[in-house]
């Protein structure tokens, strides 16, 4: 079988789905999106992603697609007919479609609304996991308002395809105070050397990542050393573990950074008990 689309209020063939020249998300990035793991064919995290659409959606002013409520059917039905038992599902709505010109359409248009569903191979995640993964540290050159999850993604794009290219999954952003942000699809952590576990603060320029605050909130139910505040790059290579987080990533142990080895150059203890205990939770409360 396959994949199924969702597109404007039809399930049509993945390699038939379109959307309109003058839409708003082709023309000028003028949209947001949202990613949820799935986790035995339900939602991971739900509540937080849904809160996140709501919110990037109200800072543009795109009205919402459809109720929360509605949209819960809809991406439960797309992931049924993608048969998705472990993977991820990607939303994306966007302003709509009006001749192009700069200013927001009057009359709004209709916001415009696309799902996918793809499957991921668990196992090769767990043995990524396993092996650990080397991120690379470039200067942040992104927009002033990371806390929304917008499509607007090209320095995200640039600096993904600089960690390809230097054998690393990541590129942790370094800004102009010399303090690492995130990474272009992840949050960034590390277990510093006096075993806090250390991300950066919401008030910076970073996406507020759920699987973050998930495991913000797991790491306090477990009774660990939390501080929300910033390391360098230095800070980071002299840690003694350091970790990502995301919906596509879970929490994934890095090993290297540029070319310094992190603690001996494996996984850590911290990030792999919480990788355990978030994946388990995450399945336990999947809706
Ligand atoms: C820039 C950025 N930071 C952080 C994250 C992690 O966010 P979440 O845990 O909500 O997936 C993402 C996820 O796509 C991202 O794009």
């Amino acid at each position: 079988m396959g994949r199924i689309a969702y597109v404007n209020g039809r399930f049509v063939r993945h390699a038939d789905a379109a959307v309109h020249i003058e839409d708003r998300g082709y023309q000028f990035s003028d949209g947001v999106y949202e990613v949820w793991a799935v986790f035995g064919g339900k939602l991971v995290d739900s509540i937080g992603h849904f809160a996140r659409l709501k919110r990037s959606l109200g800072e543009l002013s795109i009205a919402e697609p459809m109720s929360e409520g509605a949209l819960r059917i809809v991406l439960a039905e797309t992931v049924r007919r993608n048969r998705v038992r472990e993977g991820l599902i990607y939303l994306q709505v966007t302003r709509g479609v009006a001749p192009r010109d700069h200013p927001f359409p009057d009359p709004a248009p209709a916001p415009a609304l696309v799902i996918t569903a793809k499957s991921v191979d668990p196992r090769a995640a767990e043995q990524r996991a396993e092996r650990g993964a080397a991120v690379i540290t470039m200067p942040e050159n992104r927009w002033g308002r990371c806390d929304i999850k917008t499509i607007g993604l090209l320095p995200n794009v640039l600096a993904k395809q600089a960690a390809r290219e230097a054998g690393a999954v990541e590129a942790w952003f370094v800004d102009d105070l010399g303090l690492i942000t995130e990474g272009a699809s992840s949050n960034a952590w590390i277990v510093d050397q006096s075993g806090a576990l250390r991300t950066r603060n919401i008030q910076a320029n970073i996406l507020r990542g759920v699987t973050r605050a998930s495991l913000l909130k797991l790491a306090s139910d477990l009774g660990l050393q939390l501080e929300e505040r910033p390391f360098t790059p230095d800070e980071a290579k002299g840690a003694r573990e350091a970790f990502i987080t995301g919906a596509g990533t879970l929490v994934l142990p890095i090993v290297r950074i540029d070319n310094a080895k992190v603690g001996n150059g494996v996984p850590g203890p911290v990030a792999k008990r919480l990788r355990r205990l978030y994946i388990d939770g995450a399945r336990r409360e999947a809706d």
